[in-house]
């Protein structure tokens, strides 16, 4: 007699966690982040020599020691969804919570211009890594399957999984940009901006946090 299929589950082992969080009512806070980046572009040492970034504005990693209201408020922002994602995400990947969660956090302003992109690249020393959509000029117009232009692109961050690759297997995931988006993501999650060649400033905030 023939078995017959009893039970079939297909199971997805180490799945990559990455929160996508948006903002309601973020243009104030958008509209005074941008004021401050592009005063620090014009007046501020731009730090983007020897990192990841091609072309383009980069701040030190202080920003977020900064004393202007609209970076405590962001700051905010930003550690409320850092201890919602890590609090995801290790529930996801630990036999039991780790026994220091005292989180740091630390962040910087990239603009970008015309021309300007990010080489792939990880986080090495952190753990979780985000970054949040301040101004993206055009990106109602943006769509990644046609026109892919300043959005960020994650790798498979499985080295084995790009060995013997079958035919339009998936190595890169494309998110669009927009305004008020929060993108959380571990720190090994390899990623890139494919180069933006919108007119005006694509300004982002980038940041880490360590526990
Ligand atoms: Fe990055």
């Amino acid at each position: 007699m023939q078995p017959t299929v009893k039970a079939n589950d297909l199971a997805l082992h180490f799945a990559t966690p990455m929160m996508q969080r948006e903002y309601d009512g973020a243009d104030d806070l958008n509209r005074a982040l941008s004021k401050l980046l592009l005063g620090m572009e014009k007046n501020d040492r731009n730090k983007v020599s020897g990192t990841t970034n091609v072309g383009g504005y980069h701040s030190d990693t202080k920003l977020f020691e900064r004393p202007e209201p609209e970076i405590a408020a962001f700051r905010t922002l930003v550690q409320e969804a850092v201890v919602d994602f890590t609090s995801a995400y290790i529930q996801e990947t630990c036999s039991e919570p780790p026994s220091n969660l005292k989180m740091r956090v630390w962040g910087w302003g990239i603009v970008m211009r015309k021309g300007d992109s990010n080489f792939q690249h990880v986080h090495p020393d952190a753990r979780v890594s985000g970054v949040y959509y301040v101004s993206v000029p055009g990106w109602e117009k943006t769509h990644s399957l046609d026109d892919p232009q300043g959005s960020i692109m994650f790798c498979d961050p499985r080295p084995r999984a790009h060995m013997n690759r079958h035919e339009n297997q998936l190595t890169e995931i494309i998110v669009d940009p927009k305004p008020g988006l929060m993108l959380l993501f571990p720190s090994y999650y390899e990623h890139a901006v494919i180069p933006f060649r919108g007119g005006g400033a694509r300004i982002s905030i980038a940041f880490n946090g360590y526990f």
